[in-house]
């Protein structure tokens, strides 16, 4: 039946997803019992999970469902967003199952095959399911060449749907991405394969898009007749923890700048799409991604670094190599920064700063859109010594909202002018808090919405950006160290320095 109050096209009321398993391949792991059960969690406390839903666990550990049940509730009272409810966790612990098995074992696959037959009369699942490759990344090709086998991807032969969730990194390069994307395609149809972001999953992100194209205030300036530069900036004040061994393998670049920060970038240089569908809004970011050019001087515009022993909220910090897992000679950069430029009319002559790094003062990401500044101002010199370049700030985390900041008179009998901030807080400017990037992004894949879901193009083209990047820092020497507490590599600063800009400090 229709709903009367809601219109063709209204998506305003809660959207449900079809009855359906969730399998968790990699259940015991870190990403599982930090954000994949907390997230499933929040769904059921909202009421947006199906009443037909199984949460399916899938690792080595020789675990019975009860084992996993414990586990999932410690982490659900860890790492939830919503209050925890007994309620809601007895009507979902009844869903949650664990089978136990190695990537190689046939025998487990085969069980975890017929258990999906099993959960559509057990459950009511209508045999749906979405796969979640939380596991290393080098157990992709077996698991998914597992499914293949056994034939749980296959859409035709089950007659339901069957996806599949990729969290990043997605490969090393540019070829390895490419194989990556060869395997996964060979076994799941590309409408069924989500690569999680999660950055693109954050409220503040999707807010980009509302604010460049739900206003009108914006779109008239956002070219290069009135941009100056754009600064995009995730900085955590964290070091690598106990994630040495992927992190030496990976470092700042691939971590961060070539899946979050391009993607950030491009959102904010796209062009508006024709609609908020998934296929709409990934053609105007591949538009975006394949109009960036590496940087052809690799020695003044690509700059990394690795943190040093420093300070850091008053507590010492060992540094990078230091680390336990880090090799003492270790060349992996923990900080990375670049300038690239968009070949587009909107955009040509605009540089976009990227930067990215471990140990920095504080945890910030953040979009900066510095506007040119007036071309004569009818001031005294002095008057305007405290006055910057105009500045529009998307604060992604924490703190989510949008500065904008510009110049104001100092009260006085002077005409002095002087910076000052206008500030939007989303904790204050609504009263609903916003959904975690994983409970967004999870329910949008049991829903089948894949608009904030890279798809393999955009990809393949964020790493024919970086691989020159990567090739040129493996054929020059070490790292320029950075003291830990420091906002990163003095080379990072003379990069903008020698265009007479300078980094914000957030
Ligand atoms: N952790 C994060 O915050 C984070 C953030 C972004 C992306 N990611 C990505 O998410 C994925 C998972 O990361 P993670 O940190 O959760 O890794 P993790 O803590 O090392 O967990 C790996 C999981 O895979 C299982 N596993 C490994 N080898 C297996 C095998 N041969 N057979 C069966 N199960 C096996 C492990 O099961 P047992 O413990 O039972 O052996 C464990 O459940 C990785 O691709 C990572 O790059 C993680």
């Amino acid at each position: 039946m229709t709903n009367p109050l809601r219109s063709p096209g209204d998506r305003r009321l809660p959207r449900v997803p079809e009855p359906c398993a969730l399998v968790v391949f990699g259940a015991t792991g870190d990403l599982a019992r930090k954000k994949l059960i907390p997230a499933v969690y929040d769904l059921a406390n909202r009421g947006l999970l199906p009443a037909g839903f199984v949460l399916l666990g899938f690792a080595r550990r020789d675990w019975g469902h009860g084992d996993f049940e414990q586990v999932a509730r410690t982490a659900a009272q860890k790492g939830a967003r919503t209050e925890f409810r007994e309620s809601t966790w007895q009507r979902l612990s009844d869903s949650i199952k664990f089978l136990p098995g190695s990537f190689d074992d046939d025998a487990a696959f085969d069980t975890l095959a017929a258990t999906l037959a099993d959960l559509d009369a057990t459950h009511g699942t209508m045999g749906n399911a979405a796969f979640y490759l939380s596991i290393p990344p080098a157990a992709f090709p077996v698991v998914l060449k597992q499914m293949q086998r056994t034939g749980m991807a296959d859409n035709s032969e089950c007659r339901a749907w069957r996806r599949v969730v990729v969290e990043k990194p997605f490969g090393h390069d540019l070829a390895s991405s490419r194989e990556l994307n060869d395997l996964v395609d060979d076994v799941f149809t590309a409408q069924d394969v989500f690569r999680i972001d999660h950055y693109l999953g954050k409220e503040t992100v999707q807010n980009l898009m509302a604010l460049r194209f739900a206003n009108t205030l914006f779109e008239p300036i956002w070219n290069s007749h009135h941009v100056d530069s754009v600064q995009i900036t995730m900085a955590e004040d964290v070091g690598i923890g106990t994630r040495a061994a992927f992190y030496e393998e990976t470092g700042a670049a691939r971590d961060v700048l070539q899946n979050h920060l391009l993607q950030l970038l491009a959102l904010t240089a796209m062009e508006e799409p024709v609609g908020f569908d998934a296929e709409s809004l990934r053609t105007e970011k591949r538009k975006v991604l394949g109009a960036l050019k590496p940087p052809v001087d690799l020695a003044a515009h690509a700059v990394r670094g690795q943190y040093d022993q420093g300070w850091l909220a008053g507590e010492r910090v060992q540094a990078y190599r230091a680390e336990e897992g880090v090799a003492a000679d270790s060349r992996t950069e923990t900080y990375a920064a670049v300038r690239l430029e968009i070949e587009t009319r909107r955009w040509a002559g605009v540089p976009f700063y990227l930067r990215t790094g471990k140990r920095l003062p504080r945890r910030v990401t953040e979009i900066a859109v510095v506007f040119r500044k007036a071309p004569h101002l009818p001031f005294a010199k002095t008057d305007t010594e405290e006055l910057g370049a105009n500045q529009l700030v998307v604060r992604v985390q924490p703190d989510e909202g949008v500065t904008l900041r510009f110049g104001s008179k100092v009260p006085g009998t002077v005409m002095e002018v002087r910076d000052v901030a206008m500030d939007f807080q989303y904790g204050e400017a609504f009263t609903e808090a916003s959904p975690e990037a994983y409970e967004r992004l999870l329910l949008d894949v049991l829903l089948g919405d894949a608009s904030l879901f890279p798809r393999n193009e955009e990809v393949e083209q964020s790493w024919r950006v970086i691989d020159p990047i990567e090739q040129f820092w493996a054929e020059e020497g070490e790292p320029e160290l950075y003291r830990a507490g420091e906002w990163g590599p003095k080379g990072a600063d003379t990069m903008l320095a020698r265009e007479g800009r300078c980094w914000r400090r957030p």
